[in-house]
């Protein structure tokens, strides 16, 4: 998609005119994250392109709805709501399902709700790194079963792995909040590339025996970050039906960088200060702002100049230095009628400059006298 140019208009400036003009400056400086013409968030959510809400406003296979939702409006991709999406890190947060199982002790029966989750055919890939495969309950055991290959059949077993954690606990009292340590709550690792998985209880292990003080046993891929245990998951039922936080690592799938650049249509790095990036989970690559640069890099003059020196927190160069921000970068520089060593950031009065301070005095004196 080609960008809108702003046509600055010529001719008689009138008042509205120079309104309009000031109005465009501030357009052009407070940098839009979305195409032109696209909504730039969705509830409390920003979607940044390649996302977006739409066909017309997003990149083919990041097209997200904006659904009503619990008095929200909320992104959703067919049935996945969207938390958060990052640009520069190639994640985004969404709502994972948990599964359960729970015993009823009043006729015996145990039901199951196995959720699965399918990326397959689409940018997306699990997050290896930031998820955990995490089980909760006092007497539960559930497998994943993950097809890792992103063409591979959900019943092939063939490209299949399957992974399991075991949760137990024997009282209330073994159970403290925070981390997941193993009572009551179970964590492992998942492999990279992973574009499905399924989750599957054991049946041997149920809540029979514990619905006491726990009736349910829950499983769900977790980003683990954001998961903090508390023991009223396994008292109550405030996780069942519930979603928890899950990372998944996107990419613009099938190219690498050289391939990419050969196309300058497809290529998806549009900003003139933007670099390629491969992808670190699965095929593809990301884009990437040039060093002092900031903004969207999947848009055309998406990254903008970073101004250093207007950095509150670390401010560039020392206190007796000048800063000047240039494209790109900044420099430090020493005053007018002073002299500076660089590397120590200090600037020391000029000859020339003490002189010409001094002279006046001088002439005063002569004047008293
Ligand atoms: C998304 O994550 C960023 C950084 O972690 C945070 O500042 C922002 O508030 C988050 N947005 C939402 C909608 O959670
Ligand atoms: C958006 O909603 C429409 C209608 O419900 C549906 O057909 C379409 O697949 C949805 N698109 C996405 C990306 O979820
Ligand atoms: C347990 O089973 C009884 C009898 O079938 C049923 O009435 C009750 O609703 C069930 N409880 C739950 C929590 O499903
Ligand atoms: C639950 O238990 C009752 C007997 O108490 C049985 O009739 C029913 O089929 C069971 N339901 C399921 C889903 O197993
Ligand atoms: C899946 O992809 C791998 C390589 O990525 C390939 O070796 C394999 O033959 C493919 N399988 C199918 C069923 O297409
Ligand atoms: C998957 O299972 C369905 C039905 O169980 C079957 O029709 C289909 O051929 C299977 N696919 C593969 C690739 O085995
Ligand atoms: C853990 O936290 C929950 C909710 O924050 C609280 O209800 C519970 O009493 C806490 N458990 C312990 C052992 O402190
Ligand atoms: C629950 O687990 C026990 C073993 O702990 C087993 O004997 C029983 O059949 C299981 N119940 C169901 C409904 O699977
Ligand atoms: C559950 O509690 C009741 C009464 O408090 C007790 O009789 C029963 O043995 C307990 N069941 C288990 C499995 O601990
Ligand atoms: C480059 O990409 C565009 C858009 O995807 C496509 O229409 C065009 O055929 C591609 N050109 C070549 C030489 O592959
Ligand atoms: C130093 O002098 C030059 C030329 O007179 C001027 O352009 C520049 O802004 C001055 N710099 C400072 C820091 O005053
Ligand atoms: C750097 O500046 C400090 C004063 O800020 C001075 O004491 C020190 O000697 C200088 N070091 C060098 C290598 O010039």
């Amino acid at each position: 998609m080609a960008p809108k140019e702003n046509s600055i208009p010529t001719g008689i400036v009138t008042l509205w005119g120079l309104l309009v003009l000031q109005l465009l400056a501030l357009q052009l400086t407070s940098a839009s994250v979305a195409l032109p013409g696209c909504p730039q968030r969705c509830g409390g959510v920003e979607i940044p392109y390649p996302f977006g809400i739409g066909r017309a406003c997003s990149m083919e296979g990041f097209t997200l709805n904006c659904t009503f939702s619990n008095s929200n409006h909320k992104p959703f991709l067919s049935n996945i709501e969207f938390l958060n999406i990052s640009l520069s890190s190639g994640l985004a947060r969404i709502a994972g399902h948990v599964s359960s199982q729970c015993y009823n002790a009043t006729n015996g029966n145990v039901t199951y709700k196995d959720w699965q989750m399918k990326l397959r055919g689409s940018p997306y890939r699990f997050s290896s790194t930031l998820n955990k495969f995490t089980t909760i309950g006092c007497m539960t055991m559930a497998f994943l079963r993950v097809s890792e290959m992103a063409n591979s059949s959900a019943n092939s077993t063939a490209n299949s792995y399957l992974s399991g954690c075991v949760s137990m606990c024997s009282s209330r009292e073994d159970l403290s909040n925070g981390s997941c340590t193993g009572i009551g709550c179970c964590q492992t690792a998942i492999p990279k590339g992973m574009v499905y998985y399924r989750v599957r209880f054991a049946e041997n292990f149920n809540s029979s025996t514990t619905y006491n003080f726990s009736q349910c046993g829950y499983a769900a891929l977790v980003e683990e970050g954001t998961f903090n245990f508390s023991t009223s998951y396994i008292t109550t039922s405030e996780l069942y039906g519930t979603r928890l936080p899950l990372v998944v690592d996107w990419a613009v799938r099938n190219k690498n960088c050289s391939e990419a650049r050969q196309n300058m249509t497809s290529y998806a790095c549009k900003s003139e200060h933007s670099t390629c990036v491969g992808s670190a989970n699965g095929p593809g690559y990301l884009c990437n702002c040039s060093e002092g640069y900031q903004g969207n890099p999947y848009l055309p003059h998406g990254c903008q100049d970073i101004d250093e020196c207007a950095s509150k927190d670390v401010p560039p160069c020392s206190e007796s230095e000048v800063c000047y921000n240039t494209q790109g970068s900044y420099r430090c520089l020493c005053p007018n009628g002073t002299h500076g060593e660089h590397y120590n950031g200090t600037c020391y009065q000029s000859y020339q400059s003490y002189q010409s301070q001094k002279l006046p005095l001088a002439v005063k004196l002569v004047t008293v006298f």
